[in-house]
């Protein structure tokens, strides 16, 4: 039986892949056949290292900030100057604000939260519509965040705010381009340990004590996005797909 998720031939932009869950994801499609180009604003020579090192990958990777719309047309001209076409999006890249009440917050970490994790989807997602849309095909991938309708304490509301307008940007966006052949969607994960996040052993272990099926990694998020570009999710679009590992809080 053939596998409908195979990716082989398909070009995937992947942002933020340098570390995490974007590495994560950017493994995940390479495995399965697509090539990849990484946008991130630190090197993700590292990434391409492990995609390539497998032997079979094909990967490249450019500096650039999704926040600049200048830099997401270079990422998306990047993809095409290779590859002649994109297939994929992937809009992983974000930052956390700062830990703490809303009302502390300085308004210029408000506004660096919106630029990245807000606008730097809106970028890059418009950039790469333009292939998409001329030739008739593509799927894009936004990483919101459970926190898009869940609150805690200690979580940044920018950042709340920010995951629940990707959500926004999601729907919109398959509403108008669906009917031209590019679906759109989103994943909201949990919490998933894609870092050291710093947590002593006993915070550590009350947290993972919340998840059923434990914390996410990053490759969980990969497979979730694999299936959502592949030819087996052909009638999922303008949809967020939730990863808690039985969490439901
Ligand atoms: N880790 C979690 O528990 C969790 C949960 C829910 C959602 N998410 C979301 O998943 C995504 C990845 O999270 P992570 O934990 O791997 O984060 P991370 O901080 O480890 O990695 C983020 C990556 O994005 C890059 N980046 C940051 N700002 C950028 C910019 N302006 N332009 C280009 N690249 C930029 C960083 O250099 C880094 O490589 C984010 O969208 C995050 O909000 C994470």
């Amino acid at each position: 039986m053939s596998d409908s998720t195979r990716l082989d031939g398909q070009v995937a932009i992947v942002t933020g892949a340098a570390q995490g869950i974007g590495q994560g994801i950017a493994l995940v499609l390479a495995e399965a056949g697509a090539k990849i180009v990484i946008g991130d604003i630190q090197d993700a020579s590292g990434t391409i290292d492990q995609i390539q090192g497998e032997g079979k990958g094909e990967a490249v990777c450019m500096l650039m900030d999704t926040s600049r719309a200048a830099d997401a047309r270079r990422l998306i001209n990047l993809a095409i100057d290779l590859h002649k076409k994109v297939d994929i999006l992937v809009n992983n890249a974000a930052i956390d604000a700062p830990d703490g009440n809303a009302w502390d917050l300085p308004d210029d970490e408000w506004q660096r939260t919106i630029d990245v994790n807000l606008t730097g989807v809106f970028n890059c997602s418009k950039a790469a519509l333009e292939p998409m849309l001329a030739q008739g095909s593509g799927c894009i991938v936004n990483i919101s965040s459970r926190s898009a309708e869940a609150g805690a304490k200690g979580l940044s509301p920018a950042y709340n705010a920010s995951k629940a307008g990707v959500l926004g940007l999601t729907r919109g966006f398959s509403a108008q381009v669906s009917d031209h052949g590019v679906r759109v969607n989103a994943i909201m994960p949990s919490l998933v340990e894609s870092r050291d996040f710093g947590w002593t052993p006993e915070e550590a272990a009350e947290r993972r004590a919340q998840y059923p099926l434990g914390t996410g990694t990053p490759k969980d998020i990969g497979e979730a996005v694999r299936y959502l570009v592949s030819p087996a999710a052909r009638w999922v679009s303008g949809t967020a797909l939730q990863l808690t590992g039985g969490y439901q809080g």
